[in-house]
């Protein structure tokens, strides 16, 4: 809301707790966790990843939080409110991020509603690994599917906070986690399906590498929505009263349970059907057609399971487009309802290179295609840099007023609290910063 008029607030905690929740549960956990652990060597790779999150990830978390819940402000303002100087500059990277990560987010996204009618149309026949490579070198479809999920994003970020992201969430999120239960068995009991067990499930260190390190940060960064203000723009839309150390904790639990599921469904069943671990995003979209296709009412389930997984990236890529609107809306004074249609419309169009280059249009670069060069750009860089300055923010130049904050100024005491400050203070910074050096390979 713009100056003046009360500022939107979410409904409950718990309300929070889920859309938070719903931005970090998305193709991160589903699409492209499992990929990533196929191309950085699986097992090692995952306890790497979840040491990450809880040490790192979530205190870059619980940071977020309290600068947006302090300040009630988009990720540029929330800056310059509290502190100024060159800090905003850390929300205007942010609002960067969002741009370029919501641009090719449509595009897979776009896959996810193609693929829901696809099931029905000859997926479950097919050689889904064919069927795949025909699909996205079919640029005017790939790009029609991506237009109708931004139509559909920027409908309901038009629409506003609300109740009906909350009410969304409620309902979407435990279904996706029961059909992922459901899957998770049919893939564990296919034959052949240890191989893939003992691949993500038995670590093997010598497999990690620098890559992996700065990959699993990278990961860790883009799976929680970190780094770019976007959980400072939600923490924004939080009521003074609510408490910020159980939320992070706990939307780090949901958001590393959901990845470590959906591991548990590709790699059993990649292995039984002989596909390549580190075959790179195709991976989901043509592995588990592979999976439905042996199954009894195949059609359907995979029809549903990419249904919900378009609703998890239906609740990401809200919040993505989000933080840019909400800087357009504090900041420029634009309306919510041009804001989200005008941003929404040239990341539409800035997502339109990346399905060409998947498309083949397009040359690579080094070796990555558009997508994978935007996704690198924005998970191994921007996100990253982002953690970096806003745990430096939080540890070293608003101590106080953070301490202030994630306590309620004092009435409700946060037994981890020295902790948290060490780890802003000196390990979160250390830590990226030596992986960001020494990991960053192109
Ligand atoms: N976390 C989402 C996912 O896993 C993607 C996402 C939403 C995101 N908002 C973000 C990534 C902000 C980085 C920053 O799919």
């Amino acid at each position: 809301m713009s100056n003046g008029t009360q500022r939107e607030q979410w409904g409950t905690k718990l309300g929070f707790i889920l859309a938070c929740a719903g931005s970090a549960v998305g193709l991160g956990n589903i699409w492209r966790f499992p990929y990533i652990t196929g191309q950085y060597g699986g097992a090692a790779f995952v306890l790497v990843y979840v040491v990450l999150v809880f040490v790192i990830g979530f205190s870059v978390m619980l940071a977020e939080m309290a600068i947006g819940r302090n300040a009630q402000l988009n990720a540029v303002g929330s800056f310059r409110k509290i502190k100024g100087g060159m800090w905003p500059i850390v929300g205007w990277m942010g609002v960067i991020a969002g741009f370029i990560i919501l641009s090719y987010y449509g595009v897979i996204a776009g896959w996810t509603m193609a693929y829901v009618l696809k099931s029905f149309t000859g997926l479950m026949q097919a050689d889904a690994g064919a069927e795949f490579g025909a699909f996205v070198t079919n640029l005017p479809q790939v790009v029609a599917w991506q237009a109708l999920f931004m139509a559909i994003t920027i409908y309901i970020v038009y629409k506003g906070i609300g109740g009906g992201i909350e009410k969304y969430c409620r309902v979407l999120m435990p279904a996706l986690f029961l059909l992922l239960l459901v899957l998770i068995v049919r893939s564990i009991t296919l034959p052949g399906a240890g191989a893939g067990i003992n691949f993500y499930l038995k670590p093997d260190f010598s497999k990690l590498t620098g890559g992996a390190l700065g990959a699993a940060l990278g990961q860790a960064f883009f799976s929680l929505s970190l780094g770019m203000g976007c959980i400072i723009t939600y923490g924004s839309y939080l009521g003074k009263k609510e408490t910020l150390p159980g939320a992070a904790i706990q939307v780090c639990f949901l958001d590393t349970l959901v990845a470590f599921l959906a591991g548990l469904v590709i790699f059993p069943a990649v292995f039984a059907f002989g596909v390549e671990p580190g075959a790179g995003p195709g991976l989901t979209f043509i592995t588990l057609p592979n999976v439905f296709g042996q199954m009894p009412g195949g059609a359907i389930w995979s029809a549903l399971f990419f249904v919900l997984l378009f609703v998890a990236a239906l609740t990401s890529a809200i919040s993505l487009l989000e933080v840019v609107s909400a800087y357009f809306i504090d900041e420029i004074k634009w309306s919510r309802q041009k804001a989200s249609m005008v941003m929404g419309i040239v990341i539409f169009l800035m997502g339109i290179p990346s399905a060409m280059g998947v498309a083949g249009v397009i040359p690579k670069l080094a070796g990555r295609d558009f997508l994978d060069s935007a996704d690198f750009l924005a998970s191994n860089v921007l996100l990253p840099l982002g953690g970096l300055f806003i745990a430096l923010f939080v540890g070293w130049f608003w101590t106080e007023g953070a301490k202030q904050e994630v306590e309620n100024n004092g009435t409700v005491p946060f037994g981890l609290y020295t902790a948290w400050l060490w780890v802003c203070r000196v390990v979160a910074p250390i830590a990226i910063a030596y992986i960001f050096i020494t990991g960053l390979k192109w």
